[in-house]
Parts: structure tokens; sequence; C-alpha cells
């Protein structure tokens, strides 16, 4: 494995590759791996030819007030673990690399609508800030594939929309959650929970099984099923900021003939802030 830490030296590796015809599968990550990242490199191996992570935290995609300063940083530990994954190029830029002109007047990527919505109405700049570093990484990376987890599920279709808006030519790969033993969602979040929270964690995946096996039979009972979800999210010591049910192809609210749906939610649990996502087919 090469790491490079400036864009010359990504662009070097890249150009080779493409003058050798390899195809190439990028996985764009903020570090602090874990298994879900680990899980879209092998499929990214699986993909294409070579194989290329970037662990960049990117400023821009946090709130005032949200973990920026805090995020954890474990190069060491993570370039150890992805050597030992068979990736091939590892993209460790830093600030400057990204953006030379400084963050605050910095050209912005803006998905409409998408970026607005559940998580975006709680976190307004969030999307904006993840559209615009990946719309970076991918253009300097020029990947085949490129690929995201499917817990961040309204980043991956923000993301889908933006490079289909802008006509990139890159297929984005969409990739099932990763779940531990007692099924709370992967997340380099997860590591704020103390121990009794990290015990309450499990029943958000449980409350988003329940309500969906209720609305796979109940498909009109949309409002009951988003109230009770928060309530008993309220009950157990979270602060929910939504649980909703939407279409799965684009977030929208569902209408009656909608028959692919998700329900999504994002919740506090003590310094932490937990999402989560199932999909629901609903019986035609
Ligand atoms: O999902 C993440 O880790 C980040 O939002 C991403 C896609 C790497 C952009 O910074």
């Amino acid at each position: 494995m090469e790491t490079v830490f400036d864009l010359a030296g990504l662009h070097r590796v890249v150009n080779q590759w493409k003058r050798e015809g390899a195809s190439i599968a990028f996985v764009p990550t903020m570090g602090n791996l874990h298994k879900g990242h680990f899980s879209l490199l092998e499929r990214a191996t699986e993909l294409a030819d070579k194989t290329v992570v970037s662990i960049f935290v990117n400023p821009i995609q946090f709130g005032k007030g949200e973990d920026y300063e805090s995020y954890p940083s474990t190069l060491e530990k993570d370039s150890a673990g992805l050597a030992d994954n068979n990736l091939d190029l590892l993209f460790a830029p830093d600030l400057k690399q990204l953006y030379p002109g400084g963050v605050d007047t910095d050209t912005r990527v803006f998905v409409p609508e998408l970026s607005n919505i559940l998580c975006g109405r709680f976190r307004p700049e969030h999307f904006s800030g993840v559209a615009t570093v990946v719309t970076k990484l991918l253009i300097n990376t020029q990947p085949d594939f490129a690929l995201f987890g499917e817990k961040d599920f309204q980043q991956l279709l923000v993301i889908k929309r933006a490079v289909s808006d802008l006509c990139m030519p890159i297929e984005i790969v969409g990739m099932p959650v990763i779940r531990e033993e007692d099924g709370l969602a992967m997340s380099s979040r997860n590591a704020y929970l103390n121990m009794t929270e990290r015990k309450q964690a499990p029943l958000i995946y449980q409350l988003l099984q329940s309500a969906a096996q209720r609305l796979r039979h109940s498909p009109d009972q949309i409002p009951a099923i988003e109230a009770e979800g928060m309530k008993a999210l309220e009950t157990n010591g979270f602060r929910p900021e939504y649980f909703s049910v939407r279409r799965t192809d684009d977030l929208a609210e569902p209408k009656a003939q909608d028959l692919r749906l998700s329900i999504l939610t994002a919740a506090w649990l003590g310094s932490a802030r937990l999402i989560d996502n199932v999909k629901v087919l609903i019986d035609s």
C-alpha cells in the first residue's frame, strides 16, 4: 500500500493507473475505521483493479458546536488496518490540499430539497459540506466506482444526485449497514456512548424493526407509526430528532401507491447522535 498526503501524489498514482488501463474503486472516509468501512473496501477490491481510500475530517460538514475539534484521529491504526486489507492507495490530505482558499469562502456544491429534510433540518450546512468535499475527492481520484454505507442513507442519495447532476461518469455504490451483534449500526460516533448508553443504544434498531413490521401490514398507519417511534425513543432516554417513513428512492413523503419505503431515524443518546434506517417493501 502506498500513502500520499497531497493532490500531486494522488494524481501521479491515478494517472499511472489510467495509463495502464486499470479500473479504480474509491472509498472516502473520515478515518477512525471500523468493520463498516472495511466491508466497503472488500467490495471495492472485488469491483475494480485498484482501490483508493481517503481519510479526511471535513470541517465544512460539521455545524457550530458539533464534534469537529474532537473527532477521533487514528491515522496510524487506520493505515495498518488498510494495509492488511489489500488497499492500494491511501490518500490522507491536510486542510490546505482540499481547501486551498480557506473554508469560509469556498465554492460549495448544494443538492436542493434532499439536503433540507430529515438530518438536513437539524444540520443545515451538513449535506452541502458532504457534497462539496465528495465532489473534490471524486474529481481528483477519478474512480470508476465510489462506495458509501447505507447507514448514512440520506448522504448516499445526496451524493448520487450530485454525481448525476454534475454528469460525473462514476458509479455510486451503496452498501448494507454493518451492525454489532446486538443490532447497533456501526459508527465511529458509537465511541461517545458510555457503558449504560451503549447497552441502551440497540433499542433504536429494535424500534425500527417493529415499526417496519407494522408498516408492512398497515401502510395506512404512517402517522401513528412515526409518532409512536418518537414516543418510544423519548420514554427510553433518547432525544429523538425524527422517526420518519419515507419513499426509499427520493426520501419524499410516501403516497398511498408507494411500495418501496424506508424508516429513518436520528436520536441523541448522551453525547452521541445516532442515525439508522431500515427498508420496507409493501406487498402490492
Ligand atoms: O460518511 C463519511 O464518513 C463522510 O461524510 C464522507 C462521505 C467521507 C465525506 O466527508
